[in-house]
């Protein structure tokens, strides 16, 4: 590393930055990809739930969601057609993925949130007129592929373009908008449900083009990263440009630890190949192993489904929206909770903490459920009603300000420039399928195993705490370009894959 220009203090290196406007401009327009991601998972829930939108498009579901008695509680929604709806979007994503990486390494991250911001306008323009199912998922699978090009592109951009004490922040700004996003889509549906016609649904998923108009001119406005301009050969440019979003003149550090990663970076000809190199899979398997937690911790099954999931416990549908609302409202004051405390009380402690109090939650659910709701009888006390809600909205805040943004987070942090997009792909890729499942199983699981399905969702949660105590090492204030040496060099089990 080239000295002078960063200050260390016990193990953590800090290069000279100012937080200028320009970085925190960029930051909230990139981030605004996230709101576009949010606002589709929180979307379909409360559309799915509409009586109008069921009437039209899943007649015998709306049947069996109107009268008693005909299906069991846990089975109304279960219907493959209902949650291909919801998943198609995700599986979009996921094919996308594949494409995202060299696009983001070839034209660069500003390009590739472009491209996403206009997968979102067509997508949205579709969804909003479309009469038959089959347009509606073509929608739904032009704005998937957004999601993968943008879930791809802004959290590099983010994670290159923040200077280094505040970059866990800057990061979480991206999940942040993805819970402002779902919490918009649930307050949208409350209201539109409300409207007298049965074309509510239509306007929650008109609105979306909101955030996708948001993303594009935001991907238009924003410089690309010095990183990202230097490993495309713009050396000068990328100089200019770190100068300018670090608001100091002497960028020498940084600046020669970016060319000395782009080398590194140059001479690798296969991405996804290299990806699998000794010395890149600690990240790649910490980077795999957080998305398939971070889903099966059964965040989906509530934010995808809250609404259908209280109205199976016998809420009303307004009641069942109005909670819907409530748990997205938790959903973004946590994660505002993780901004704060994620460069001051690191990464583990997060996520230890949340471990515990997800699992505690889940098994009261699962118990109040157990006990209290049978098969065809009505509805849930008004107590054990309050529990339940109570009960999520402690899942949420936990997983809010833990394996939500640090999911995203730590796998864009970990990898060296040279892998950096490829394992993002990876990671994003990983992130959808594992999406995608809970989006298409989760109301059959529910019809099959009940109350059980929070038992397992539970007991995911046992095995990422145990996987974060003994493999997930700290990232906080460490430079992103010195993980190899600082970070993975120096773990109990990770540092003998740093020998070549
Ligand atoms: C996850 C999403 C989830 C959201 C909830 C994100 O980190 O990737 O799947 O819906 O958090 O806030």
């Amino acid at each position: 590393m080239a000295g002078g220009a960063f200050t260390s203090t016990g193990g953590e290196t800090h290069y000279e930055a100012k937080i200028t406007f320009t970085v925190i401009i960029s930051c909230i327009m990139a981030a605004t990809g996230g709101l576009m991601f949010g606002y589709d998972i929180g979307i379909s829930g409360g559309v799915t739930s509409m009586p109008s939108f069921l009437q039209k498009f899943f007649p015998e579901v709306y049947k069996s969601t109107q009268e008693h008695g005909i299906e069991s509680n846990y089975c109304k929604y279960d219907n493959q057609y209902l949650q291909m709806f919801t998943s198609s979007l995700y599986l979009a994503a996921l094919v996308a993925t594949m494409f995202a990486s060299s696009v983001t390494r070839k034209l660069g991250r500003k390009q590739t949130m472009l491209t996403a911001g206009l997968f979102f306008i067509i997508g949205t323009v579709l969804n909003a007129v479309g009469n038959t199912l089959i347009v509606l998922i073509v929608g739904r699978i032009i704005l998937g592929c957004g999601v993968g090009f943008a879930n791809q592109a802004v959290p590099v951009f983010l994670s290159e373009i923040a200077p280094t004490r505040i970059r866990g922040a800057l990061n979480i700004m991206f999940q942040l908008n993805i819970t402002i996003g779902i919490l918009i889509a649930n307050l949208v549906n409350y209201f539109t449900a409300k409207i007298e016609g049965g074309y509510g649904w239509r306007i929650s998923i008109a609105l979306s083009g909101v955030p996708a108009a948001m993303l594009t001119i935001g991907a238009l406005a924003v410089y690309d990263t010095p990183n990202s301009l230097i490993e495309r050969g713009q050396e000068a440019k990328g100089l200019a440009v770190l100068k300018k979003i670090r608001g100091v003149d002497n960028v020498d550090a940084e600046f020669e630890d970016i060319l000395k990663a782009c080398k590194v970076a140059k001479q690798v000809k296969n991405p996804f190949r290299n990806l699998l190199k000794r010395h890149n899979r600690p990240p790649l398997i910490i980077a795999i192993c957080m998305q398939v937690f971070q889903q099966f911790t059964g965040i989906n099954a509530i934010m995808f489904y809250a609404p259908v999931l209280f109205n199976t416990l016998g809420f009303k549908s307004d009641a069942a929206l109005y909670s819907a609302v409530i748990t997205g409202a938790v959903n973004v004051l946590s994660t505002l909770v993780s901004v704060y405390f994620v460069d001051k009380l690191g990464r583990r402690m997060l996520l230890l903490e949340a471990c515990v109090q997800m699992f505690v939650s889940q098994m009261i659910i699962a118990v109040v459920l157990g006990l209290k709701v049978q098969d065809y009888s009505q509805d849930l006390s008004k107590g054990f009603a309050m529990l339940v809600v109570i009960m999520v909205c402690t899942f949420v805040a936990s997983f809010a300000w833990s394996w939500g943004p640090l999911g995203w987070l730590i796998p864009s942090e970990t990898f060296p420039l040279e892998a950096r997009s490829a394992g993002q792909s990876v990671t994003v890729f990983v992130n959808m399928l594992f999406t995608f499942i809970i989006a298409q199983a989760f109301l059959s699981m529910m019809c099959h195993m009940k109350y059980g399905i929070f038992l397992f969702f539970s007991a995911w949660v046992l095995v990422m705490g145990l996987f974060t105590i003994f493999l997930i090492p700290e990232t906080k204030n460490i430079p992103i370009e010195d993980m190899n040496e600082k970070v993975w060099g120096q773990h109990w089990f990770w540092k003998s894959y740093m020998d070549d």
